[in-house]
């Protein structure tokens, strides 16, 4: 167990440990941007292209980017040392050069974590000024891509090729230029993604955010020779619990239909009822298949992302003959 020093406080790390996650085993704290670990689903994304992670490490010429620097025994680490913070300083304001200044009308402002860090490090100004980008945004049903507020993190990348294994989105082009799209820079919506989300879910900043319909919801909501009905999905009460700070697994459908109702829905409608046909569809199916010799396994999903991934990822049939498909 390799001892270290953090900030002059002596500390066992583990071998495996980075500079990053022995200061935060120790209780310490380091602005990360690119660095992602999703410990429960095994994903790791650590590009180590942001360096607003730089820490000082005693007889090192260099600052070092502490989500990727192994610890070592006897290692002495500044997290904060003056040299340190004004590395972190200038490669937000680096990023910052490159990104359009409007956060009060950012889907992101509040939720942002450029901002954030903007923020913690008191980025008041920026010297850098100069060329920026200018791209088109990406607009679909369910995502808008604003490659403007790209910061090259590749954490999106990450879930969407290795987690989803859908292999929409990569790095393309270099330097100044180099920017996260899908391939020959379609939108999204020609690509085989599937809107699964997984990409808008770690995205830091505005670059990839989910398409808000709320202002539509109000207008009608406000139009009163319109009765207005609102469905709700079975997870949509366990994910709004969470949201809301309760145990992940919380139900939380009695205080959903409340809210909805407070806000104006003339009649509030539960998917689970519809879902319970569907499982009954799906058995008679299944039942068929086994007693008559149809193709098995059979594979089944309600969710049209999971549809749309089997057709467009197993499009010789291999798999998609076991699909049941209930549209
Ligand atoms: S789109 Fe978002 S998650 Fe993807 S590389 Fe850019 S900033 Fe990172
Ligand atoms: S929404 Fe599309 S681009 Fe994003 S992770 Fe899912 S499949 Fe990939
Ligand atoms: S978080 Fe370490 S380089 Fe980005």
């Amino acid at each position: 167990m390799p001892k270290v020093y953090i900030n002059d406080h002596e500390f066992e790390a583990s071998e495996k440990d980075t500079v990053l996650t022995a200061v935060q085993k120790f209780g310490g704290y380091i602005p990360t941007l690119c660095y992602m670990n999703l410990k429960d689903i095994n994903i790791e994304n650590k590009p180590s292209s942001c360096r607003v992670c730089m820490v000082e490490i005693e007889g090192r010429r260099t600052l070092a980017p502490a989500c990727t620097t192994p610890v070592f025994e006897g290692m002495k680490v500044k997290t904060h040392s003056r040299m340190a913070v004004e590395a972190r300083r200038t490669a937000v304001q680096l990023l910052l050069s490159d990104h359009p200044q409007d956060c009060l009308k950012c889907p992101k402002n509040g939720d942002c974590e450029l901002q954030k860090i903007a923020s913690e490090l008191n980025i008041v100004n920026n010297p850098y000024l100069g060329k920026t980008s200018n791209y088109d945004l990406d607009i679909s049903a369910a995502i808008i891509r604003d490659p403007n507020k790209c910061i090259m993190c590749r954490r999106c990348e990450t879930m969407c090729n290795e987690f989803q294994t859908v292999g929409v989105l990569s790095a393309i082009d270099r330097g100044f230029g180099a920017v996260v799209k899908p391939s020959f820079d379609m939108p999204l919506e020609e690509t085989t993604c599937t809107f699964c989300g997984q990409c808008v879910a770690v995205c830091p900043t505005g670059a990839l955010v989910e398409r808000s319909y709320i202002d539509e919801v109000w207008k009608e909501l406000e139009n009163e020779e319109k009765h207005v009905v609102v469905q709700t999905a079975p997870a949509v009460r366990v994910a709004l619990a969470e949201e809301f700070g309760y145990e992940p697994g919380t139900i939380s459908t009695g205080k959903l239909v409340g809210a909805l109702k407070l806000m104006g829905f003339d009649k509030v409608f539960d998917t689970n009822f519809g879902a319970d046909l569907t499982i009954m569809e799906e058995a008679t199916e299944f039942k068929e298949r086994l007693e008559n010799g149809g193709f098995l396994p059979m594979l089944t999903s309600c969710c049209p992302g999971w549809v749309k991934f089997i057709e467009h990822q197993f499009p010789d049939g291999s798999l998609s003959n076991m699909v049941d498909r209930i549209d």
